[in-house]
């Protein structure tokens, strides 16, 4: 949800705002805006280039200035459009913001009935606009007495034309990050964008304020109080994706056998002892993520419920924080998160934790805010995703979750679960899942004119069904319904008409019958129907129309295998269908606004 940049460079910065908006494109690319401040005689003077569009759009010849701000837009307030893309400016002073302020209209009311004139539909400038108000000289004092009045979450970061050469920020419950190198100082939305032009990094905590000044970072208090922090070199698994050949989702889905093998060599040096005491004694568990991440957590449910004997009570982020969940001491959280940045996560892992529960991270930020806050982090080495679809960090997900489940089992019964050593299969078997994709290649083009699908599956699969459906929506924009076999009857049977698209995922042995049954019944009324599962008796013996094979490994870990061939068709789909896969319309990588 937006991208913020900063830099200050005693050389023109605005090739580096250029480039570091490129990467943070994955953040939202509705629009986009660089304010550049160039010292002359008697102050400085800001100039603002945006955009509605994505960051191409700001090419051309160089702005002056040391000392600059960028921003990409995903638009919470107000459409797309060129007014409404950031920097927004009031008398001397330009801002960018990644956030939401929750408390705009009244502020908005307040000052149009002390004369201000809105030029956007934004609630960010509204902030500026009170930074303005209550500027009396000094810069920092103006940025902080508007951010008390503010509610909601934001990042900003601010230029003012008195000041040449500084940046004020503040930061509440959005991503900041200072990173200093090659001449330069930063802040940033994230780590990843900073790789490769700062050497060193420091995150902002909540309610702290960034101030660039002098050629030096400080980090300060809402009073202007220096607070104390420490500088750690930028992470190598930080280092961002170049973009090769194809979109970044093709080349990420290509990546998943590497990423599992990673992810497996990190575990496998986790010292989980250190959280023993919980995994032993846990009466419950609680799994709380959103999106892809959910359905990766429905999978640990599986697997933690049925092996551990441990219930598992699994919610989306977004309802967990507002349903007073009955979470308290001794329970076990587990959040889940590729960006470790999603702000509905944050804020269940946060209540969690304030109610006296134990909050175990999953996320491939290793430095992410979700990392910070939970006592104990399980990382997966996924490497850096940047299209917004979720594909190799959801199999890494599944991994670390599995391998959770197998410590809650070994800190229960003192001996690791029967499948325990087959999660070193999964590498190899995710590269054999592969063989699929020339079926799926051949299924989407038959598909693509098709307007709606549904995904069938049972047990474990279902969840598999789910996220293959949710992929085929973000990318595809074909509506997919993910859904338990035995429910068909119930209701969504009466959708299913000549032609209707019916892919079921079968690998579980003691529910492969009751899934033809529901391929037998959708066909019967005519559907287009697709099967995919590990037996080739199964496959031989079953009604549908296409036929794949998936790799075999055991029946638990499925879910990390059997969902490959479903991210390849949605990229297939996308693609037939001549959309992008990277930027779907509508969403952004990171959601960091509620
Ligand atoms: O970074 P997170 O894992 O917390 O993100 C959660 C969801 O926003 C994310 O998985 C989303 O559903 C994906 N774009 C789906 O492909």
């Amino acid at each position: 949800m937006c991208g913020i940049i900063g830099c200050f460079s005693q050389n023109n910065c605005y090739e580096k705002l250029f480039s570091a908006l490129r990467k943070l494109e994955y953040r939202g690319y509705d629009s986009a805006g660089i304010a550049m401040l160039a010292e002359g005689e008697g102050g400085g003077k800001i100039s603002v280039r945006k955009k509605k569009g994505g960051a191409e759009g700001l090419a051309g010849a160089p702005m002056a200035g040391e000392t600059g701000i960028g921003h990409t837009r995903w638009a919470t307030h107000g459409a797309p459009s060129d007014a409404n893309a950031h920097p927004h400016v009031a008398g001397k002073f330009a801002l960018v913001h990644n956030g939401i302020v929750e408390n705009y209209s009244r502020l908005k009311a307040e000052l149009a009935a002390a004369g201000e004139v809105f030029s956007s539909e934004t609630d960010s400038e509204v902030i500026v606009k009170l930074i303005a108000r209550a500027y009396a000289g000094d810069f920092f004092a103006a940025v902080s007495s508007a951010c008390a009045r503010l509610s909601g979450s934001y990042a900003i970061a601010v230029l003012c034309e008195d000041f040449p050469g500084e940046i004020v920020c503040a930061r509440y419950k959005s991503p900041l990050v200072a990173g200093a190198g090659g001449g330069a100082l930063y802040v940033c939305s994230d780590i990843p964008t900073l790789c490769g032009e700062a050497e060193y990094i420091c995150t902002a905590a909540d309610g702290e304020f960034i101030r660039i000044c002098g050629g030096e970072i400080h980090f300060l208090d809402a009073a202007g109080r220096e607070i104390p922090k420490t500088f750690s070199r930028v992470p190598p698994e930080s280092r961002a994706q170049e973009k090769g050949r194809g979109s970044y989702m093709e080349r990420e889905i290509a990546e998943i056998p590497r990423a599992l093998a990673d992810t497996l060599a990190g575990l496998k040096k986790t010292d989980f002892a250190r959280c023993a005491r919980v995994l032993r004694g846990a009466k419950r568990a609680f799994a709380v993520a959103c999106g892809t991440a959910y359905h990766a957590a429905l999978a640990f449910k599986d697997a933690a419920e049925s092996d551990c004997g441990i219930p598992v009570l699994c919610h989306t982020s977004s309802e967990f924080r507002y349903r007073a969940p009955l979470v308290g001491e001794g329970d076990l959280v587990v959040a889940v998160s590729q960006s470790g940045e999603t702000a509905d996560t944050l804020e269940a892992a946060r209540l969690a934790k304030g109610r006296g529960a134990y909050v175990l991270a999953v996320t491939n930020v290793a430095q992410s805010s979700l990392a910070s806050l939970a006592h104990f982090t399980v990382a997966m080495r996924a490497g850096p995703e940047i299209a917004v679809a979720a594909t190799k960090s959801y199999n890494c997900q599944l991994l670390c979750l599995y391998y959770i489940a197998a410590q809650m089992h070994f800190y229960k019964f003192t001996r690791m679960p029967p499948w325990f050593s087959s999660l070193f299969e999964l590498p190899g078997a995710a590269r054999a899942a592969f063989d699929c994709f020339p079926t799926m290649r051949s299924l989407a083009e038959a598909l693509t004119d098709k307007r709606s699908m549904y995904f069938l599956g049972r047990d474990a699969d279902v969840v598999t069904a789910m996220e293959g459906a949710l992929k085929v929506k973000e990318i595809a924009y074909i509506f997919a319904e993910g859904y338990a076999a035995g429910e068909l009857k119930h209701g969504t049977l009466a959708l299913v008409e000549e032609g209707f698209p019916v892919l079921a995922v079968s690998t579980l042995s003691r529910l492969t019958q009751k899934t033809e049954n529901a391929l037998q019944e959708v066909k019967s009324r005519g559907a287009f129907t697709i099967l995919l599962s590990q037996s080739a008796e199964v496959l031989a013996e079953s009604c549908a129309a296409c036929k794949c094979r998936l790799p075999d490994v055991c029946e638990r870990l499925m879910p990390v295998v059997a969902v490959i061939p479903l991210q390849y068709f949605a990229c297939r789909m996308c693609l037939e269908r001549g959309y992008n896969p990277d930027k779907p319309r509508n969403l952004a990588k990171s959601v960091t606004v509620e």
